[in-house]
């Protein structure tokens, strides 16, 4: 099995690639670690809370970050999300279980000491938690087997940002903890807006979900009702992107993404602030370059 840690911002994706990762039977999930993002600190880790008690997903929740290393934070993005991060669904006043005692970037740090070159850290939020961890222990950008990043926007046939024309959420959010995390010595893997924004799932496709699965399908309904509207407010959707499962695929099925290799930088101040540029390339040129996931499909 895949160890994973899953630092996530839960958000209504975000839950759903928790899910999936969880039911692929394929992932031993050490841990969701939190970050501000989708929601507040405190809803995003009751979320995810609420997630590992619903559906018995044995993992340690940590605590991660409440506000970027430098720019201001935002507000949490409730237009996406709902109020509550999970599209509004009645949720339990009290949440019986509780967050570990280890921060987010302690947790990492230590589980990828205990566990060398076996961790993938997959990130769909914020990148604060990993930039904090590895600016706190660089010796883990050795020990850790890969990063997988949702995140950014690559351009490819047009596709550009979601909160600018050249950022997406992920990065704008804290540009200056992924520019930390792109230009360290490990292995990341970015799937972009340029490869999520390929996978729509329909809400025909979800209706089916919610008939033949009643434990998960019929919560993924539930939860996806307030983040079809918005998608069909903004881009005119009849469903949904598919942002942080694709993540998630990207680790249980590379063969299915085409990947091209290149620095990453982002911009992190000025009107471009929270862009991300990569110059790929065929070649790879040093183990400090990293790589861009698209859908094959995108390529032909
Ligand atoms: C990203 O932003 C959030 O709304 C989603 O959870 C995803 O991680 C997409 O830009
Ligand atoms: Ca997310």
């Amino acid at each position: 099995k895949n160890k994973v840690i899953f630092d996530t911002d839960p958000g209504i994706d975000d839950a759903m690639a928790i899910l999936f990762a969880h039911a692929s039977g394929k992932i031993d999930l050490l841990g969701i670690t939190t970050v501000f993002g989708n929601a507040s600190i405190e809803n995003a880790t009751r979320n995810a809370l609420y997630l590992k008690q619903r559906f018995a997903i044995a993992t340690t929740v940590c605590v991660g970050a409440d506000t970027p290393l430098v720019v201001p934070a935002g507000e949490p993005t409730t237009f996406v999300h709902g109020q509550n991060g999970l599209g509004d669904i009645d949720l339990p006043d009290t949440q019986p279980l509780k967050a570990d005692s280890r921060s987010a970037c302690d947790f990492i740090i230590e589980t990828v000491r205990n566990n060398p070159n076996e961790v993938t850290l997959v990130a769909v939020g914020r990148l604060t938690n990993l930039a904090l961890a590895i600016q706190k222990a660089p010796d883990i950008a050795n020990l850790v087997k890969e990063v997988i990043v949702m995140g950014g926007a690559f351009d490819h046939n047009g596709h550009t940002g979601n909160v600018s024309p050249y950022a997406e959420a992920n990065i704008i959010g804290d540009p200056h903890a992924a520019d930390i995390v792109f230009t360290q010595k490990w292995s990341v893997t970015v799937v972009g807006l340029d490869v999520t924004q390929q996978s729509i799932m329909s809400n025909a496709y979800i209706q089916t979900l919610r008939e033949q699965s009643a434990k998960y399908g019929e919560f993924i309904y539930q939860i996806s009702r307030f983040y079809s509207d918005f998608h069909k407010q903004s881009a005119g959707l009849d469903g949904f992107y598919v942002h942080d499962s694709s993540a998630v695929a990207y680790l249980l099925a590379p063969e299915l993404f085409k990947v091209k290799r290149g620095p990453i930088r982002v911009v992190c101040e000025g009107p471009a602030i929270g862009m991300a540029l990569c110059k790929t390339t065929e070649k790879s040129l040093s183990h400090r370059w990293l790589a861009a996931a698209t859908h094959t499909t995108n390529m032909c």
